[in-house]
């Protein structure tokens, strides 16, 4: 995988174009979040994840300028703490100017604020988009039911919802829900909810002659679910990206959502 162009996206309103891989950020800081996210571009991931609260956007908007690949070619991800409600437009202000952009393409709240904050938040997010801010909003971390009632206050879902997500937490009822919702999963910590030990995806692994990490991440994209591996290893940055050679038969998929049942 060398460019933009072989990955698969999901899109987002407004004709958005999401890619399915991206890189997780958390836990990355100093030097080696700025190496991880160099060596992750030239690996060919097109979409970053980070945070306010990750303290690494500088570093992770710095990679992104030195890499020369062109801003609108990367999709950049951001969350607001739910701490910051109320101070939303400083916040964004703070991450755009931090990440070294005018627009992110994804900002997300990165936890349901405690109640009635909720709604209020979600319609300064809204206003923020409108004004060109960010391409899209979303939120993480919220249950079915939060998301209801964000669009019975404001008629809007949110575009993404970011949650923990791997083959034990496969949940058949959730996907479905928030396909009902129009609402994309985005899955985190792929490895951590991950047994790599697993004696169904290593023998999956071993008929595509891959890794266990690899089949999880193919699996996530195979499924239509957003995943953002994270890794400061450049052998495995580059390998949890090295999943667009092999596909998962229906059977295999079944073997690896039964983990979660
Ligand atoms: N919205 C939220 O609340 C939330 C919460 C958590 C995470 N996230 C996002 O999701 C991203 C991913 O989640 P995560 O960082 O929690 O966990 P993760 O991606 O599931 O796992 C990262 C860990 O797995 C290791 N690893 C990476 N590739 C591997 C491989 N091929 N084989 C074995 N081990 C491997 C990494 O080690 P090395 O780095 O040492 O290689 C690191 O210790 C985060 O970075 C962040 O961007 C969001």
């Amino acid at each position: 995988m060398s460019s933009s162009t072989a990955q698969p996206t999901v899109t987002l309103p407004g004709d958005v174009r999401m890619p399915l891989l991206g890189f997780g950020t958390w836990q990355a800081h100093g030097e080696s979040a700025h190496r991880a996210v160099t060596v992750a571009i030239e690996a060919g991931y097109r979409m970053i994840d980070t945070a306010t609260a990750y303290g690494n956007e500088d570093l992770v908007g710095r990679a992104i300028a030195d890499s020369g690949v062109p801003r609108e070619d990367i999709f950049i991800t951001t969350k607001l703490p739910a701490e910051r409600v109320g101070r939303e437009q400083r916040t964004i202000d703070e991450s755009r100017q931090m990440l070294g952009v005018d627009q992110l393409d994804l900002w997300l709240i990165h936890w349901p604020p405690s109640r009635g904050g909720l709604v209020d938040t979600w319609h300064r997010m809204i206003e923020i988009r409108d004004a060109g801010q960010t391409r899209a909003i979303g939120v993480s971390n919220y249950s079915l039911a939060q998301i209801d009632e964000l669009i019975a206050a404001t008629g809007e879902a949110p575009a993404v919802n970011q949650i923990k997500w791997g083959p034990r937490l496969w949940d058949t009822a959730e996907v479905q829900g928030h396909h009902e919702r129009g609402v994309v999963l985005e899955g985190y910590s792929p490895f951590k909810t991950t047994r790599l030990g697993d004696p169904v995806l290593n023998r999956i692994a071993e008929t595509h002659r891959v890794s266990p990490a690899q089949v999880v991440v193919r699996w996530h994209i195979q499924h239509g679910i957003v995943c953002i591996p994270k890794s400061v290893t450049p052998a495995r940055i580059r390998s949890n990206a090295d999943v667009f050679g092999f596909e998962l038969s229906d059977e295999e998929i079944a073997a690896i959502d039964a983990m979660g049942q």
